[in-house]
């Protein structure tokens, strides 16, 4: 964890998304470390962050972005240039124009959307590499809501759609079927798709195996991944390996300040009332669910003071807990939640009017620096 003073705390202004510069180099020296000791393309798949003050940051390590829509290939095109890979579960036909300008590569969820943008892409004046997402038949992802290969999954093609021989004009494959997995998943991804897949990979120009690689995680164990792609580029020197973290990029690089407002007591605990909302700003606590992690706090032992974090919303649900600390906690505390830099800011709601947390960085020599403040315009301008 990096230190941060009480000092620069106090300057911050709550509620404020916090990413750690220090945090954020030491993720992109693991990949920096795979892309040198195998051939493999490492983008930043936007949708699990987007915060692209940092761009700057990330693009000396990552070849590019890889995008689900059409306005994050704008983002990806302005901010972070380099490879641009766009997958969406349904393209619009309206979005394609601006999608083909974009993207250096694009992968459709099924060939009835490759048929029917197919002769769009073939009169397009620079035509984008063009690929299919395929369906392995293994996810080791045991929550459905993010398990992409579940039964009927509405994502990626299986082998039996495919038949014997790929449609022309296809390079590529995407598989992405792992979620915050390590690199026995990826083994086990890889011999999948040469199960199922194999008689496909000679055709094959590049193969993008999606996101979900949690190298950044303390207990990754990148030796073993970096032997595995090895491996696999042994066998099929052909093809380009491409991979498109999100989460891993930016694992533990951050944190959302908040502060308390009230203390609402219950016979069995004690309702911290925060300026902050888990529903609209860590929506993943209540989506996944998981309890995060706040600095300074404990799992509560027999005998603590338990403290229940509220959030700022009326739903009813919208609070985590219990937690401990080792001292009361008063109106006017700041309140800090760990690693909520990944899927949080990206999926904020404005939920309620309630004020929306800035975005600012904590750069490594120890100064804050305001990105974005929200303000009421902000909050117009979603509702209508
Ligand atoms: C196609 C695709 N690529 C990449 C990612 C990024 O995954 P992660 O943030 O788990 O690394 C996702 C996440 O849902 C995805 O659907």
């Amino acid at each position: 964890m990096t230190q941060t003073t009480d000092s620069v705390l106090a300057t911050i202004p709550s509620p404020c998304f916090v990413l750690e510069e220090a945090r954020l180099l030491q993720n992109l020296a693991v990949f920096e470390r795979v892309q040198k000791e195998v051939p493999v393309r490492v983008l930043l798949a936007l949708k699990a962050f987007s915060l692209f003050h940092s761009f700057p940051l990330i693009r000396k390590t990552l070849h590019g972005a890889s995008a689900s829509s059409v306005w994050e290939a704008q983002l990806a095109a302005e901010e972070f240039g380099g490879d641009l890979h766009v997958y969406s579960p349904a393209f619009r036909h309206e979005d394609m124009p601006a999608i083909l300008a974009y993207a250096s590569h694009i992968t459709f969820n099924s060939i009835s959307q490759w048929e029917r943008f197919c002769p769009l892409i073939k009169r397009s004046p620079s035509p984008p590499s063009v690929g299919l997402r395929i369906n392995p038949q293994y996810s080791p992802v045991e929550t459905a809501l993010y398990n992409p290969c579940q039964p009927s999954t509405r994502l990626g093609i299986s082998p039996e759609y495919l038949g014997q021989s790929l449609p022309e004009g296809i390079d590529g494959f995407l598989s992405h079927n792992l979620c915050e997995s390590d690199s026995y998943a990826l083994e086990k991804t890889l011999l999948h798709i040469e199960g199922f897949f194999g008689h496909f990979l000679p055709q094959l120009k590049w193969l993008n195996l999606g996101g979900g690689h949690l190298m950044t995680r303390q207990g990754y164990d990148v030796a073993h991944a970096i032997e595995v792609l090895g491996a696999f580029h042994n066998r099929y020197p052909h093809i380009e390996l491409i991979l498109e973290p999100g989460s891993a990029i930016a694992w533990e690089t951050g944190f959302l300040l908040s502060t308390v407002q009230d203390l609402i007591p219950t016979p069995t605990l004690t309702n911290v009332m925060l300026d902050v909302s888990f529903t609209a700003h860590m929506p993943d606590c209540l989506e996944m669910p998981y309890k995060p992690v706040i600095r300074g706090a404990h799992e509560p032992q027999e005998g603590d003071k338990l403290y229940r974090m509220g959030g700022s919303s009326c739903l009813a649900g919208d609070f985590i807990g219990d937690y401990a600390f080792d001292h009361d906690l008063s109106i006017g505390d700041r309140m800090i939640f760990e690693d909520m830099m990944h899927y949080t800011m990206v999926k904020t709601t404005m939920f309620n009017g309630v004020v929306h947390p800035s975005i600012g960085i904590l750069r490594k020599d120890g100064t804050f620096q305001l990105w974005r403040q929200f303000s009421y315009e902000d909050y117009r301008a979603r509702v209508g």
